[in-house]
């Protein structure tokens, strides 16, 4: 097992990353300082694969659980569903002491430690992340969320857990696509931050994709380390947590004029050659440097180019979306494998042409 220690005073807390360890939940909620009740927030789906393991490892550990599972989707973050949640924790008689798990992917993580959050105004939280997306980027960090109409993420808190538990087998059940799509976040940590990392992809992406279990480990593990870093110098994202948003400013773009149609991880894909583009245009981002990103993106499954979306929506959707300050497009760029800088002085003409490239 590994460890990440995320340090943020009294909010402080371990990400455990290994293989096997939904076996050691309990034990490690107690190490914790937890007992008496448990909560599990979690889907059908990850309720019939892991869901009885877990439950039957707190319950031996002395733990009264009950499991609320919600239907699958994005659209279950809603305050509607938060809403029925808290009647059921209440009819539970759940105390403000009582750890709420979320089990599941981002979509889980986010709704349970929105309800953790709010319930009896903050319960213990615990992430037991099951898609490689929430091992890598959801579950750490504290932002929770609901969504509300057209406000994607915009009604939460920040909100830390207690502990976040990555179990690396659990991943073997993914879809290669939700696979991808976590790989898509994990390489945007080594072009933004360590260019280790980044080399560590080249050289081994066939295996990680084949779930080698010491290399998910590994790019779990460093990725957890750099989202951790991140988040302790700028808990609250007013500065260098911006960083992490490379690859979303077109990527968000690509996901609205799709539909949703085209999964987050893809379009961040393209948002992050997109980005590249803009800056080898620009004179920064060496040619060499955007074909190792082009190649590593592509060996991991995901799309390169933008598909058959008009660019100009694209540009519309980006100008409405939340990265405008004073009316200007603010966009993380790299300015070589593992350093990225900010800017607001994109031409939106730039932007086209890296689209449309
Ligand atoms: N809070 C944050 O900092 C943050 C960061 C990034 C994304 N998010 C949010 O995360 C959400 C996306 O998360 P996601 O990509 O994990 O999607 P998801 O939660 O919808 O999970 C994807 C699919 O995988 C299934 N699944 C989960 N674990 C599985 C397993 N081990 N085996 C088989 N199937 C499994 C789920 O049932 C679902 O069908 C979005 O709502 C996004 O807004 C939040
Ligand atoms: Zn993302």
């Amino acid at each position: 097992m590994k460890e990440v220690r995320l340090k943020l005073g009294n909010s402080s807390y371990d990400i455990y990353i290994g293989a096997g360890l939904i076996v050691q939940i309990g034990q490690l909620l107690k190490k914790a300082g937890l007992d008496g009740k448990a909560v599990i927030i979690t889907n059908p789906k990850v309720k019939s694969l892991y869901g009885d393991v877990i439950e039957q490892n707190l319950t031996g550990e002395g733990f009264k659980v009950i499991v609320l599972q919600i239907p699958e989707g994005e659209e279950q973050k809603s305050l509607e569903v938060a809403g029925s949640l808290y009647r059921e924790l209440s009819t539970f008689y759940a105390e403000r002491t009582t750890p709420i798990i979320a089990l599941g992917g981002g979509v889980i993580g986010d709704l349970a430690g929105f309800v953790a959050a709010t319930f009896l105004r903050g319960v213990p939280f615990i992430q037991i992340p099951t898609t490689l997306l929430a091992q890598v980027d959801s579950s750490i960090g504290g932002k929770v969320a609901v969504n509300y109409g057209r406000l994607k993420n915009k009604i939460g808190a920040f909100y830390q857990p207690r502990m976040v538990i990555s179990d690396i087998n659990i991943l073997k059940t993914l879809t290669p696509e939700d696979l991808s799509d976590g790989l898509a976040e994990a390489i945007k940590y080594g072009v933004i931050w360590d260019k280790e990392l980044f080399s560590f992809f080249e050289s081994n992406i066939d295996r990680i994709k084949a779930l080698d279990e010491s290399l998910v480990e590994e790019v779990v593990f460093r990725s957890a380390k750099i989202k951790a870093e991140v988040v302790e110098k700028d808990e609250r994202d007013f500065a260098i947590r911006n960083i992490l948003n490379y690859g979303h400013t077109i990527g968000h773009g690509i996901e609205a004029v799709s539909e949703f149609k085209v999964q987050h991880g893809e379009a961040v894909a393209i948002g992050m050659i997109a980005a590249g583009k803009i800056s080898h245009k620009m004179g920064i981002l060496d040619k060499n440097e955007l074909i190792r990103l082009e190649s590593v993106i592509k060996q991991a499954g995901l799309p390169t180019k933008v598909p058959d979306l008009d660019a100009g929506k694209i540009i519309d959707a980006i100008k409405h979306d939340k990265k405008i300050l004073k009316c200007k497009v603010r966009f993380i760029l790299p300015k070589s494998i593992g350093s990225v800088f900010i800017t607001e002085e994109v031409n939106l003409s730039l932007i086209r042409e890296a689209l449309i490239d």
